[in-house]
């Protein structure tokens, strides 16, 4: 498609959207008394208008059932979480059984971690990615130290080449060969945090699994964002947080992925509670644990109810769109936004540098920009403009424009902003 840098064209694609309509459904901030342009549903995806009501309905129903509510609530709370089962199994690719919600991003990895980190004085070594987003850098060295070893020695980051801004996945395979019979465990976000990169999840869980090592992934920035095949690409385990582009609300519960070949393991360790126990008998407070066959076997705690139905919100919300129509918006915004940034890039002294894949199979929704002769000022100018995105040192902002509710006409908007912002 030939893009142009009009309104009348960034108004006539939004009129062919069919997503456009989910834009009301979600509360923007206003700054000089307009809504803003938001690209930062990569670190905080806005409030949908439906999350109210659920989490309503549950402050309703502690009113007038209190305890009760456990059993008789509208939705009762005791299963609450089991209603997130299908509609997260096909936003990530997986059976029902294989997905659950339970606590929240990092705490889920260092507990999948117990499970599928099993080092021994042999194989102990785990591969992640250069400059891993930091908690996970933190929850490897702990982990690795927590089993009696020493993170420099036993965890192995795959590197950029010089003058290079993403991983190649030739470089990825490569560590994955050369570390072999020592590894035990490939753990790397399915979407880097800074660039935008999408990691080929496919092929370095098969080459991962080839040379015997469990693989899992740290899906923060990939969930409702890429299409996930999790079941079919055989990955051990993975886990997302739903704040992002789920718009689940701060610091909300996270999601986890378990393949179903591990559900019946029963020498899989694992950090054990009452969740998890069988559900039929969860309430005779048996002495032995009995897990129930699958991802839920995994919950440990009663659930936060109330900070789940926002998210329950969110995932039917995604459940009614389903993830095909959203990337092919979330495709075609994005190379909008992208050409609007070349265009701007030749009326302007500063140039742009898109450190994201161009290529859209190994990008999701954000763009990564460089701002060559450009400062903090100029992302401070387009905050005080109504536009919001993430600064990221020493000179990137980053970009995602939401296919749920961001507009064509938010682009060119913004590439206007963005000019004046540099021709002051
Ligand atoms: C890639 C990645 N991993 C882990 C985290 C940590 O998430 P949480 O604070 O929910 O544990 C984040 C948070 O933004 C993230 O982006």
């Amino acid at each position: 498609m030939t893009f142009k840098n009009t309104k009348v064209f960034a108004q006539e694609l939004d009129s062919q959207d069919p997503l456009g309509k989910y834009r009301d459904e979600f509360i923007f901030p206003q700054v000089n008394g307009k809504r803003v342009i938001y690209f930062t549903g990569n670190s905080l995806g806005l409030q949908p208008k439906r999350a109210k009501t659920y989490v309503d309905e549950i402050m309703n129903d502690w009113a007038n059932l209190a305890v009760e509510g456990h059993f008789y609530a509208q939705k009762p709370w005791w299963d609450y979480q089991e209603r997130f089962a299908e509609p997260l199994s096909k936003i990530v690719g997986a059976l029902p059984s294989e997905v659950t919600v339970m606590n929240t991003l990092t705490v889920n990895l260092h507990l999948l971690m117990v499970s599928f980190y099993r080092p021994t004085p042999k194989r102990y070594k785990i591969i992640c990615e250069e400059k891993a987003f930091p908690s996970d850098q933190y929850m490897f060295q702990s982990q690795v130290q927590f089993h009696g070893y020493k993170p420099e020695g036993a965890i192995i980051e795959v590197k950029k080449r010089p003058g290079e801004h993403c991983i190649r996945l030739e470089d990825v395979l490569e560590t994955i060969e050369e570390v072999g019979e020592e590894l035990a465990l490939v753990l790397i976000g399915g979407v880097n945090y800074y660039t935008g990169q999408v990691f080929d999840m496919k092929t370095i869980t098969e080459a991962g699994h080839k040379v015997g090592a469990k693989v899992g992934w740290d899906l923060a920035h990939a969930a409702g964002n890429i299409k996930l095949e999790l079941h079919d690409w055989n990955v051990d385990f993975a886990a997302w947080c739903s704040y992002k582009y789920m718009n689940s609300g701060p610091g909300n519960a996270s999601g986890c992925f378990i393949h179903e070949k591990h559900h019946a393991d029963a020498d899989l360790p694992r950090f054990a509670g009452w969740w998890g126990h069988n559900k039929e008998r969860r309430f005779k407070m048996e002495e032995t644990f009995d897990p129930i066959q699958g991802a839920d076997g995994w919950q440990i705690s009663n659930l936060p109810v109330l900070s789940l139905a926002p998210y329950l919100a969110s995932v039917e919300m995604f459940a009614e769109i389903g993830m095909d129509a959203l990337i092919a918006k979330r495709n075609k915004i994005t190379s909008y936004l992208e050409f609007i940034l070349h265009e701007i890039d030749k009326e302007v002294s500063s140039s742009f540098e898109i450190i994201t894949p161009s290529n859209p199979s190994e990008r999701g929704c954000q763009l990564s920009v460089f701002l060559h002769g450009e400062g903090r000022s100029l992302f401070d100018y387009l905050m005080k403009n109504g536009v919001i995105t993430d600064w990221r040192e020493p000179n990137v902002i980053r970009l995602a424009p939401v296919p749920l509710y961001c507009s064509f006409e938010d682009m060119y908007n913004f590439g206007q902003i963005l000019k004046s912002g540099i021709i002051k």
